[in-house]
């Protein structure tokens, strides 16, 4: 393979210009062409593209967001818009595809795979860590870290007045920030998807918290669930403690990627151009039991995401 697409795509996520900077590298280390496309399908769509240089991707290892942008993109969804993307490829005579993004991104790359016979690779970039075949996806460290710094300040203040903080996270319909979120900031009660709840059973566990001499509580709350506003007003309403609220929003989503994240992008990155470069493709590259690995694609958007049971009772027995 001598010539291969790169986009990112969905929303973005910290370490997404690392992993594009670790995809031109090692193309250019093995003599092959990269054509950096803009916003994701829909500049595949529109044909927006650049040939990337070793020094297109010099400054950006630190820098969150991508630097080639991204959308989401309806028009990849029907078959006129993904007969323009084939052609644009075919066109360009580009011969892979990198992927970059989340379980809609994937879906994308599947159909060009399954359907005309592209191949691609695609790298989990997402900060919502909802794909199973990885244990991590691209970004959701550095969003975890930012929702802890958030929430050690939120302490501080929460200490003093006596009160009862309502935080609420990302991650679509996985709550695994919320989970790695609250389980890392000492939060005392995590509220997700995963895991119906109960009003009488979160307010007996802050009682029994006050009981036991603490004079705060953090809960996080995953945006899967409902808003840190709509949470706060039921709990408000039914106890005398002061409540609340605050959304972190997409400041989760942006920042510095951390070590944990660059060293993903790196080996992500790398990995998925070694694959193109021995012509494999239809893969999906990822992280498991420490080892970067790679699988089916359709078989990896297939899986469906399972919630570690084991730390939300770990989080349950430390935390009060
Ligand atoms: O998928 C990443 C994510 O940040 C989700 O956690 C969140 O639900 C969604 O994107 C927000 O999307 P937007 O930036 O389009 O509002």
């Amino acid at each position: 393979m001598k010539r291969i697409g790169l986009l990112t795509s969905g929303g973005d996520a910290p370490g997404m210009n690392a992993a594009i900077r670790a995809v031109v590298r090692t193309a250019i280390y093995y003599g092959m062409e990269v054509y950096g496309i803009e916003r994701g399908y829909a500049g595949l769509i529109e044909d927006r593209m650049e040939k990337m240089e070793m020094r297109t991707v010099s400054d950006i290892v630190h820098r969150g967001g991508t630097k080639l942008r991204t959308a989401r993109c309806l028009e990849m969804l029907t078959k006129e818009g993904q007969e323009q993307a084939v052609a644009t490829l075919r066109r360009r005579g580009i011969e892979g595809l990198v992927v970059i993004g989340g379980d809609g991104s994937f879906r994308g790359a599947k159909c060009l795979t399954e359907n005309y016979g592209i191949p691609t690779i695609g790298i989990p970039g997402t900060i919502d860590n909802d794909l199973e075949y990885t244990d991590y996806t691209l970004g959701f460290d550095t969003a975890v870290n930012t929702c802890i710094e958030v929430i050690n300040k939120l302490r501080d203040t929460m200490n003093s007045h006596e009160r009862i903080s309502v935080v609420q996270v990302m991650g679509r319909h996985c709550g695994d920030i919320a989970l790695y979120a609250g389980i890392t900031s000492g939060a005392e009660i995590i509220v997700v998807p995963e895991i119906p709840y109960k009003m009488e059973d979160v307010i007996s566990r802050i009682k029994r918290s006050r009981e036991g001499g603490k004079h705060s509580n953090i809960i996080v709350i995953a945006e899967g669930v409902m808003s840190a506003e709509e949470f706060t007003k039921q709990l408000q309403s039914l106890t005398k403690y002061s409540v609340r609220a605050t959304n972190i929003g997409h400041i989760q989503r942006g920042g510095s990627p951390s070590m944990a994240d660059r060293m993903l992008a790196a080996q992500f990155g790398n990995k998925a151009v070694r694959l193109l470069k021995d012509g494999i493709g239809n893969r999906v590259v990822g992280i498991r039991n420490n080892q970067i690995i790679d699988m089916d694609i359709i078989e990896a958007v297939s899986m469906e995401k399972r919630f570690n049971y084991e730390l939300y009772e770990t989080l349950q027995m430390i935390s009060l």
